[in-house]
Order: C-alpha cells, then sequence, then structure tokens
C-alpha cells in the first residue's frame, strides 16, 4: 500500500495561478474557478462569498447547509497550483514515525493508497482566522491590516476523505509524536520582501488524531483546484489556516514544531495579550450574518422575512436573538435547524418595518457552551477572531 521511496523530483505541477479561460478576465487572477460579481467579493488573492448569494432574487434560498463549491469563499495566500493527481505523493517523514523517516526518503502515499484507506466523511466550516476584520474598522475605529473580510470568508461543506490518524498510523506513527507539520504545495509566501517558504502550520498530535481529515473530495465531488486539490486537511472548529491545502508533506515530530504561521501569524499581539503575543489560535468564535446585501432594500410597511446563520468553532449554537433598532430591543429568532457543532445555525426573523429610513439590523448568537458575541471585540493587531454583533444597515423604502 505505501513503500519507503527512493527521493523523488519535486511535485507535478502543471502549472501555477493561471485564471479560468472565459471572456471576462478573472478579478483574482491566481484564483481557477470563475468569480462572478453576483457571488464575490475580490480581496487580494482572495474572493469573499457575498452573502446574498445564498438566496436568489425573490428571497427564496439557493444555499443549504453546505455551499455549492462555485460559490465557496476562497483564501490563498498565493496562487491555486494545478496538480497531477496522478503523479502526486504524500510524504511523511520525521522523527516520531518508526525509524525516522527522512524529508529525502519519506513514506509515500499516492491518491489511490489514500482511498484504499478507510473512507469518512463529516461535515465541517471553513472559516478564515480574519472573518470579519474589517469591522475593527468599521465598528470600533480600530484599524488594522491584512485581507477586509466582511463576513464572507466562510463556509460549509460536506468533506470525504481519510482521517489523518488512520495516515499517520500507516506511516508508523509512535507515542512519542508531540505535534505534525502539514506543508502545502503552493508558491513560497513572500511579504513585505521576507520569502516565509510555503504555507505550513504545525498541529498538535492531540488534534491531528482526533477529528482532523485528509479530505480529496468536497459536496461529494473531487476538491477542485481552488479549494485543495488533490487533497487537503480540513481541521473542524480551527481557524482555517489548520486546514492545509495542496498538502505534499508531512512531518511527524517528537518535539514541537514551528513555522512563521504558529510563530510570526495567527496568534494575538496587543495590549490584551501577553508581550510575546498569544498562543497560536486554534478554536473559531461565534458569529452571525443575514444572508442580504449590506444596504439591501426593503418595502415599509410588508411583513419581511429576514434569513441568517450563526455558527461558533467551539459548540452548536442554540439561541440567536436579533435587534431592529440598533441593539435597544432583542427579539428571538426563530431556529430553522437542530443546533450541531459540525455547522451553522440557520435561523428566520420576521420584520415589519413601518417608517421609511436606514436602519441597522443585528444578530447575536449564543452557542451550547455560553459562548456569546460582544458588543466589542477585544483589539489585536492583525484584527483576527471579530467576535462583536454586527451591524447590518438596511434601507426601508
Ligand atoms: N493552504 C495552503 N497551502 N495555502 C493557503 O494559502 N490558506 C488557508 C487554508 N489553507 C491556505 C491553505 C486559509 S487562511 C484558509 S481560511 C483556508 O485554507 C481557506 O480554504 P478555501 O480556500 O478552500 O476556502
Amino acid at each position: 500500500m505505501w513503500v519507503l521511496a527512493a527521493p523523488v523530483p519535486a511535485v507535478p505541477l502543471l502549472a501555477a495561478g493561471r485564471a479560468a479561460a472565459e471572456e471576462v478576465p478573472n478579478p483574482v487572477p491566481g484564483i481557477v474557478k470563475p468569480l462572478p460579481a453576483e457571488w464575490f467579493v475580490p480581496r487580494g488573492t482572495n474572493a469573499e462569498t457575498r452573502w446574498d448569494a445564498f438566496r436568489d432574487a425573490d428571497g427564496g434560498a439557493v444555499v443549504g447547509r453546505h455551499v455549492p463549491v462555485e460559490r465557496f469563499f476562497v483564501r490563498n495566500h498565493t496562487s491555486t497550483p494545478l496538480i497531477d493527481p496522478d503523479t502526486w505523493r504524500l510524504r511523511l517523514f520525521g522523527s516520531a514515525l518508526r525509524g525516522a523517516p527522512t524529508a529525502e526518503r519519506p513514506v509515500e502515499f499516492g491518491l489511490d493508497d489514500l482511498r484504499a484507506l478507510p473512507a469518512t466523511r463529516i461535515s465541517a466550516l471553513i472559516e478564515c482566522a480574519g472573518n470579519g476584520r474589517s469591522y475593527y474598522a468599521a465598528q470600533q475605529n480600530q484599524p488594522v491590516p491584512g485581507t477586509p473580510w466582511t463576513l464572507g470568508g466562510v463556509g460549509s461543506a460536506s468533506w470525504r476523505g481519510v482521517r489523518l490518524a488512520e495516515v499517520l498510523r500507516a506511516a508508523g506513527l509512535t507515542g512519542a509524536a508531540v505535534d505534525v507539520l502539514p506543508t502545502g504545495l503552493d508558491p513560497d509566501y513572500v511579504a513585505g520582501g521576507t520569502n516565509y517558504g510555503p504555507v505550513r502550520r504545525p498541529l498538535p498530535i492531540a488534534k491531528a488524531l482526533d477529528d482532523v481529515l485528509l479530505a480529496y473530495e468536497m459536496n461529494g465531488e473531487p476538491l477542485t483546484p481552488d479549494h485543495g486539490a488533490p487533497a487537503r486537511l480540513v481541521v473542524p472548529g480551527w481557524v482555517g489556516i489548520a486546514s492545509i491545502k495542496w498538502v505534499g508533506g508531512i512531518e511527524v515530530a517528537d518535539h514541537p514544531l514551528y513555522s512563521p504561521w504558529n510563530t510570526d501569524f495567527y496568534r494575538m499581539f496587543g495590549p490584551d495579550y501577553p508581550p510575546g503575543g498569544g498562543d497560536p489560535l486554534t478554536h473559531q468564535v461565534v458569529k452571525s450574518a443575514f444572508e442580504l446585501a449590506a444596504g439591501a432594500r426593503l418595502a415599509a410597511d410588508r411583513e419581511h422575512r429576514l434569513h441568517g446563520r450563526s455558527w461558533s468553532g467551539r459548540a452548536a449554537v442554540r439561541r440567536v436573538e436579533v435587534s431592529t433598532d440598533g441593539g435597544r430591543t432583542w427579539r428571538r429568532a426563530e431556529l430553522r435547524d437542530e443546533p450541531r457543532a459540525d455547522g451553522w445555525t440557520r435561523w428566520s426573523f420576521d420584520w415589519r418595518p413601518g417608517r421609511p429610513g436606514r436602519y441597522e439590523l443585528r444578530a447575536r448568537a449564543t452557542d451550547r457552551r455560553g459562548g456569546t458575541q460582544p458588543e466589542r471585540a477585544v483589539f489585536n493587531r492583525e484584527g483576527y477572531l471579530f467576535d462583536a454583533v454586527v451591524a447590518h444597515p438596511v434601507t426601508v423604502v
């Protein structure tokens, strides 16, 4: 099933960062799939899903529990590589595998080898740690650098693949393992004149053995290039950076591992955090979004059914309240899903606005662990984990 292989030539990249062939140039050249303006907002190397892309013009649902691949947000540090699935190999090495294979002589798996291992299907959200970042500036007057996401840096999908635990065991995992370090096959990340190397982020062995999936299918189809083909990690509940796409190598070590993604990036820095920064980010926070465009126009003196979703990286969302008067009064939204830890809870809220004018809608969720959305998010220098209630402007006409 797997072999201890001699060194093999570097990754078989077919091409990197090629835009899809279409008349309209792709607004993000490093992303392969089309990014129609009614579904996506381009943000640098990334594409944010618009929340109004969850509904059609008449308010009917077009996105169910899982976001279709075509509408799923894309977060790329650089650009999407096109990898030949037939020659792709996953290479495992390190001091906590039997025989301590080296990077030059790793334990290898092809896609067929992975498919031959027991398959598992899970639902999980992928959400960027910076989702909601723009509200630090917009709502709290605290400008932060980085991609100015509104709330569309998140999506839920059904993922099929093999448990990472299964792969690690097949590769000869020993009891000495402390961290694993999956590395992506996308081009090196270069910023501010520094080359940080390929995107890679250590994962503690306890999480790796718990519920992490090495996925090769998304929503019942083979992974597409932008979402990590031929295989990616899916790390449920954790910040999206943990879910390394286009994974090519995994180091399994008997000591703690480091990369810029758990030292320089994806940690909290700021006056409310320890001087050297907080621990590497793990769980996502509680958030809510309306399935509505910012500034949507709604008719006065008519009943509107507002729809939205709330989610948390730690537990199922069990309560959602909505305010239509700038946060003075709150009423319970009606939950449309049985709250579940592996996804968001959809909800609706009936509202009959009286007078024309500008309004601010707010939704506030609470999860089963009691985690709830505050009025203000605690500032951090990079603008991660914005969990505060978001004011959603609408105009009643
Ligand atoms: N993996 C690699 N190799 N390169 C990346 O740029 N981005 C990460 C993660 N995995 C990234 C990666 C981040 S920050 C997020 S939020 C998710 O992928 C986004 O996954 P998606 O593009 O499938 O939505």
